[in-house]
C-alpha cells in the first residue's frame, strides 16, 4: 500500500549534520537550528547523537531549565535517565521516547549510557504564546506501544505520532500538530507518504542510503532532507537500504526569542525567564 498522490515534495535542501558539543561536553551532530533553517517551522532543533566511545556522551546533560518549548528523545540504541523537578525519573530504554512539553518550566538532567554504544534524536519544538506558560507534562512512551505497520513487503513503519497506514502514534493531546514516523526500507524498496497539506516537513537519514525526490536527490547517514510546499514524499532505498525519521508539523508562525533551553515570544519573557532561574523562581508547578 502506498497512500502518496500525484502532488510530491520537491526537495528543497540536502545538508550534512554537523559536529557539536552540548550538555556538559557530549559529542553529537546537529541536523538543524532554526536560527540557521528557519523555514522548518515549529522544529527548532534536531540533534544526533550517535557514538560506540561511552566517552562521547557520559558527561550527559545535568540538571539544566526548559520553558516554552517541547523536547521529543526517541532512542535507537543505549538508554537515557531522567529525572526533574516535577518527581519524574525514569529511563529511555532502547525504542522508547520521551515527549516532554516544557510549558511554564521544568528543570531536569538527562543522562545518557550504554555499554554497547547509543544512538538517539532529541527534537525540539516551539511552542504557540498561548501554552508557553502551560503546566508542563511528560509523556513517557515505551517501544511496545508504538504500532509498527508494513504497508509494503520491505518496508517498516514506526508511528511514533500522527495517523498514518492505518496506525495512530501514542502520543496524545499533541499542542502543535505534529507527525513523527520512524521509517525502514529494505535494499531496492519504495516508500510513498502523503504527508499532511501546509505542513514544515523533513527527513534525517540514519542508516543507509535512498533516493528522496523526484529529482532523484540522494542522502545517507547524518543527511537531512527538507521538503518543499505539497502533499506526498516518495523515497526509494538503495541496495543497502534506507532508515530515516520522516516528521512534520504545523508552524506557529510566531516571533521567537531563543537563548539556550529557553524559547518564548519576546526579550523580555526571556529576561523574565533568567531572573526566575537565577531567583529560584523559575518551576511553577508540579
Ligand atoms: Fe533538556
Amino acid at each position: 500500500m502506498r497512500d502518496v498522490t500525484e502532488n510530491l515534495r520537491a526537495v528543497e535542501m540536502v545538508r550534512r549534520a554537523r559536529p557539536t558539543v552540548e550538555g556538559a561536553g557530549v559529542n553529537l551532530v546537529r541536523a538543524f537550528h532554526a536560527q540557521e533553517l528557519p523555514g522548518l517551522d515549529p522544529f527548532l532543533m534536531l540533534d544526533d547523537f550517535h557514538s560506540d566511545d561511552p566517552a562521547d556522551y557520559e558527561a550527559g546533560f545535568p540538571s539544566h531549565p526548559h520553558r516554552g518549548m517541547e523536547t521529543v528523545t526517541y532512542m535507537i540504541k543505549g538508554s537515557a535517565d531522567h529525572k526533574d523537578s516535577i518527581g519524574n525519573r525514569g529511563t529511555i530504554g532502547p525504542g522508547d521516547v520521551q515527549w516532554m512539553t516544557a510549558g511554564s518550566g521544568i528543570i531536569h538532567g538527562e543522562m545518557p549510557h550504554g555499554d554497547e554504544g547509543m544512538q538517539g534524536f532529541q527534537l525540539w519544538i516551539n511552542l504557540p504564546r498561548a501554552s508557553k506558560m502551560m503546566a508542563p507534562r511528560y509523556q513517557d512512551i515505551k517501544r511496545d506501544m508504538i504500532p509498527v505497520v508494513k504497508p509494503a513487503e520491505d518496508v517498516e513503519v514506526r508511528v511514533i505520532a500522527g495517523k498514518a497506514f492505518g496506525a495512530e502514534g501514542p502520543v496524545k493531546d499533541l499542542v502543535v500538530p505534529v507527525e513523527y514516523l520512524d521509517v525502514k526500507i529494505g535494499p531496492g524498496g519504495r516508500f510513498g507518504h502523503d504527508v499532511p497539506k501546509g505542513r514544515a516537513t523533513f527527513a534525517y537519514v540514519f542508516e543507509g542510503q535512498g533516493s528522496f525526490g523526484k529529482g532523484g536527490e540522494r542522502a545517507g547517514a547524518e543527511d537531512l532532507v527538507v521538503y518543499g510546499v505539497g502533499a506526498g514524499v516518495e523515497v526509494t532505498a538503495s541496495d543497502q537500504g534506507v532508515r530515516f525519521l520522516l516528521v512534520s508539523g504545523e508552524p506557529v508562525r510566531e516571533p521567537i526569542a531563543w537563548r539556550g533551553p529557553v524559547v518564548m515570544n519576546t526579550e523580555a519573557e526571556l529576561r523574565q525567564a533568567f531572573d526566575e532561574i537565577r531567583a529560584g523562581t523559575f518551576v511553577k508547578s508540579g
